[in-house]
């Protein structure tokens, strides 16, 4: 399903010398030695009931509605704006979800524009509106705020008992506001697991029930999970490409390449590395450690940061992120290009091909991972393959992957302000 290859790696690279490092980290995440680490296992553990009540709700919304405006930031966020800017065609909203009679898929809750609020209360009235509201905490200003305003606009539209059944909540099985909302209003709610922090949680009815909504196959994404939940349970790092790529990234920082630069040539995979630069970031960069992820989308980004790249401060490393088939390709045939590539798919392979030879002369690392098609499982796949190795990566680094104090050092600061 995925396949590593990396060039210009630091000379040292001897997979054996770093075994016993690699087998202790396999051990404390099987062992679950830390708190938040849940998800270790979740593909496996996940029950059938669950995944029968969020399909189950996720048909219910898509009956009551033709727009779900999902609530949520961070973690609570991006994994399902993620999967279904992956799984769903750029055009889902405006014209797929209404052939389809789907709803619409608006998110809310990642900013505080003003403009966007405006915008989207005056959109929604074209609409039969659903609010899924996602909050671990339940106490976070951005979502909250935004559930706020929208709360209140299907309470003055529909009125308080037909609003109650319009909402759905995410949150903590018992504790925070939201939980006591949800219970006092009865709401229709799921359970954050206790064991599985927010950037971690997206094979959770965190993201499942949205991305459900959205008409993508979570049996399978869990399906995909669980296959790569399996294939990396296994300590031996000449054979496990996950601990691979965790203990390259680790290579790599000690050789002062301190960015790491995850690059797509397919669009659909731009949220996806948003996902990954929250997982990363979030998980490593602390106590003056880490890498820092940030992402670039190609062709685009090679006439602008292009530049960087080739010729700018040799401090980073490049992930690029590739798929090897699509199910729709465009023919190049009659092109002035068909003597170059077949199809549009093809060219697009090239000139990442083209880019990374010539990044190469500058001997910058690089390293690709090719996912072998764009679907649910394989969306599930990745999601666990970086899952570990992040965990793995941060261990070698020596920071703790599951907490993130610096992201509550701000919401702190916000709760003090607004005292
Ligand atoms: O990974 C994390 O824990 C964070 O990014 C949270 O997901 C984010 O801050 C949102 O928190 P909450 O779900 O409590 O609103």
């Amino acid at each position: 399903m995925l396949k590593l290859d990396y060039w210009a790696m630091p000379d040292s690279l001897n997979w054996l010398q770093y075994q016993p490092e690699i087998s202790k980290f396999h051990e404390k995440l099987n062992k679950k030695e830390d708190a938040y680490t849940g998800w270790v296992d979740w593909p496996l553990r996940v029950e059938r009931e669950l995944l029968q009540d969020i399909l189950n709700t996720a048909e219910e919304i898509r009956q009551r509605c033709t727009a779900l405006v999902v609530i949520g930031i961070g973690g609570s966020y991006l994994g399902a704006k993620a999967c279904i800017e992956l799984l769903q065609s750029p055009f889902y909203n405006e014209h797929y979800a209404g052939k389809l009679k789907r709803p619409r898929i608006y998110f809310a809750g990642h900013h505080l524009s003003a403009i966007y609020y405006e915008e989207l209360l005056e959109r929604l009235n074209d609409e039969e509106v659903c609010l899924c509201v996602i909050s671990k905490s339940g106490t976070t200003l951005e979502p909250s705020i935004a559930f706020e305003l929208l709360r209140s606009y299907v309470q003055q539209r529909y009125g308080m008992e037909e609003a109650a059944k319009r909402i759905y909540a995410i949150t903590d099985a018992s504790k925070g506001i939201l939980r006591v909302e949800a219970d006092e209003q009865g709401y229709k709610t799921f359970a954050v697991p206790d064991d599985i922090g927010g950037r971690y949680s997206v094979l959770t009815p965190v993201g499942l029930l949205p991305i459900a909504v959205a008409g993508i196959d979570i049996v399978s994404m869990l399906e995909g999970a669980a296959q790569a939940c399996k294939a990396y349970d296994n300590a031996d790092l000449t054979e496990n490409i996950c601990y691979q790529y965790g203990l390259l990234r680790n290579l790599l920082q000690q050789d002062g390449k301190v960015i790491e630069i995850f690059e797509v040539y397919e669009g659909r995979l731009r949220y996806f590395t948003e996902w990954l630069k929250q997982l990363f970031g979030e998980s490593e960069c602390k106590e003056g450690q880490g890498v820092i992820p940030m992402s670039l989308q190609m062709s685009t980004d090679l006439h602008s940061m292009g530049q960087f790249l080739q010729d700018g401060r040799q401090i980073f490393f490049e992930t690029v992120l590739t798929i090897e088939k699509i199910r729709k390709d465009v023919s190049l045939e009659g092109s002035e290009y068909a003597g170059i590539a077949k199809s549009m798919h093809e060219l697009n392979q090239i000139v990442e091909e083209s880019a990374r030879k010539a990044h190469l002369k500058n001997n910058t690392p690089n390293i690709r991972l090719t996912v072998s098609e764009l679907s649910a499982k394989s969306f599930g796949y990745m999601v666990y393959f970086f899952e570990k190795a992040c965990a793995v990566s941060c261990y070698l680094t020596g920071v703790n992957p599951f907490d993130q104090p610096g992201v509550e050092a701000y919401k702190s600061n916000i709760k003090v302000a607004l005292r």
